[in-house]
């Protein structure tokens, strides 16, 4: 939904915009395209690697943007020392990149075995294997079921405690095997591999995406100038759920106007390209 997205910003050239998940600059890009001449674009990601990689595609466009390695929940503050005021647009593309996915020395992914980890920001103190290792049955059951809305949260927090007596869960695999052994028979029909909720929960939780989720767009909606539009795209219910409600509050306030009664949803022939795209779901408002 890039194509989307991006237009739904409604960009003019010399705008001020808010890339808040930078990735690997792929709407950044875009985004500089249409505000130059004269506009600005300043791009956070919490990865510094995502950083580095993503600056390599806007060498044509040197002069015209800064990247900040943060999280985007310190919006207001990022904005303050560059001593920029307000903003025409911020964008936000929450969840992991696919570079970060693919890249098996992270820990995100279950198709990759190594360390656990899932830390977007290394610096990071708690990673998913703190969480693992150290978290008591009854919080590894609660996360679990509510950041990954799994059905056999006891059973899985229950197996992992079990597991962990003996020595540390070190890896992803090893973990990804406990949770399978967990669930058993259960899952046999199902398209994705038991583990994956389980995964999404820990993730959410070593990396507080929805806290910053939150906090990221309460502080964004009054950085916008009359006019300026903000877009969301999220990957999962739990992330459309909280996008939705506080542009519905916002909008009961009288400082935000929906722009997305329903929200986008990617087309067929993208879901085929990029079958990852298949649950994200774009919203966009206004500042009235
Ligand atoms: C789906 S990718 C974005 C891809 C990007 N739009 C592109 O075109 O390449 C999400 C990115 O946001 C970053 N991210 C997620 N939550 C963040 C947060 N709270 N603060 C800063 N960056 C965050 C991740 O590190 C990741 O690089």
């Amino acid at each position: 939904m890039l194509e989307e997205s991006i237009s739904s910003l409604n960009l003019k050239r010399g705008a001020i915009v808010v890339d808040a998940t930078f990735g690997g600059g792929g709407h950044s890009k875009e985004i500089l395209k249409r505000i130059l001449p004269g506009g600005r674009l300043i791009g956070i990601d919490a990865d510094t690697e995502a950083l580095q990689i993503g600056a390599g595609k806007l060498k044509d466009f040197e002069g015209s943007y800064i990247l900040i390695n943060d999280n985007f929940r310190n919006i207001d503050a990022i904005l303050n020392r560059e001593d920029v005021k307000c903003v025409d647009a911020v964008l936000l593309d929450v969840g992991i990149s696919s570079y970060q996915i693919e890249d098996g020395r992270r820990g995100f992914s279950i198709s990759h075995d190594s360390r656990l980890d899932m830390r977007m920001d290394s610096s990071l103190a708690v990673s998913a294997y703190d969480i693992v290792n150290r978290y008591s049955e009854e919080d590894l059951s609660e996360i679990i079921e509510k950041y990954g809305e799994e059905r056999f949260h006891n059973k899985i927090a229950r197996y992992i405690k079990e597991a962990r007596r003996d020595k540390p869960i070190e890896t992803t695999q090893e973990l990804a095997q406990i949770i399978r052994r967990a669930i058993g028979y259960r899952y046999k029909n199902s398209r994705i591999d038991p583990a994956t909720r389980t995964f999404q929960a820990l993730r959410i939780e070593v990396n507080d995406e929805l806290g910053a989720l939150e906090e990221g767009i309460k502080k964004a909606v009054f950085l916008l100038k009359q006019g300026g539009r903000i877009a969301a795209i999220s990957f999962h219910s739990l992330e459309d759920r909280i996008v939705k409600n506080l542009f519905k509050g916002y909008k009961d306030l009288g400082v935000l106007k929906i722009i997305t009664k329903k929200p986008l949803q990617p087309s067929r022939e993208e879901v085929i390209v990029n079958p990852r795209a298949r649950s994200a779901k774009l919203r966009v408002a206004e500042r009235a």
